[in-house]
């Protein structure tokens, strides 16, 4: 897979499918089974956010190169509320769901790169991005 793949976003099952689609594109980029499953996991909350805060939307992935490096790219982008202090919502423990509020900080401690933009009644775009590790192949 060398081309952006995006995959719609309205309930829980999508989180399975977006979670199957990253390992698929990532693993021949040289990943290893546990940085696969880090991938995995990012990508499980920010789909979960979606289905939860924004009922729906979309996750995309893609592979980025940047000089030797490569990695993997993950969007996940929605028309949902949006999040009005992100600086809060990216602290451990903040929830506006009744939930653990370890969603987002975690995937951000995933992954290699995190951003997230959200505009009130507009809805939010993550972009997330791992590296291959040098010398890890
Ligand atoms: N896509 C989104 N649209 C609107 N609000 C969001 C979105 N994603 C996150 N949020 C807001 O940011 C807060 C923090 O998100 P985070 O994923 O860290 O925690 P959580 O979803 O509440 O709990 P957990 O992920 O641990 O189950 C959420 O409670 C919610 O208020
Ligand atoms: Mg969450």
């Amino acid at each position: 897979m060398e081309h952006e793949v995006c995959i719609p976003v309205s309930s829980e099952i999508d989180i399975v499918t977006a979670r199957q689609k990253g390992r698929q594109m990532a693993a021949p980029l040289g990943f290893s089974n546990t940085e696969l499953t880090l991938i995995a996991t990012a990508i499980s909350e920010v789909v979960r956010n979606i289905v939860e805060y924004a009922r729906s939307g979309e996750l995309c992935l893609d592979i980025v190169r940047e000089g030797d490096r490569r990695g993997i790219v993950v969007t996940a982008q929605d028309r949902g509320p949006g999040i009005p202090n992100i600086k809060l919502a990216m602290q451990d423990g903040y929830s506006t769901g009744k939930s653990l509020g370890l969603g987002l900080p975690g995937a951000k401690r995933l992954m290699d790169e995190f951003e997230i933009e959200s505009e009130v009644g507009r809805g939010t775009k993550i972009t997330m991005k791992k590296w291959v590790q040098k010398n890890a192949r």
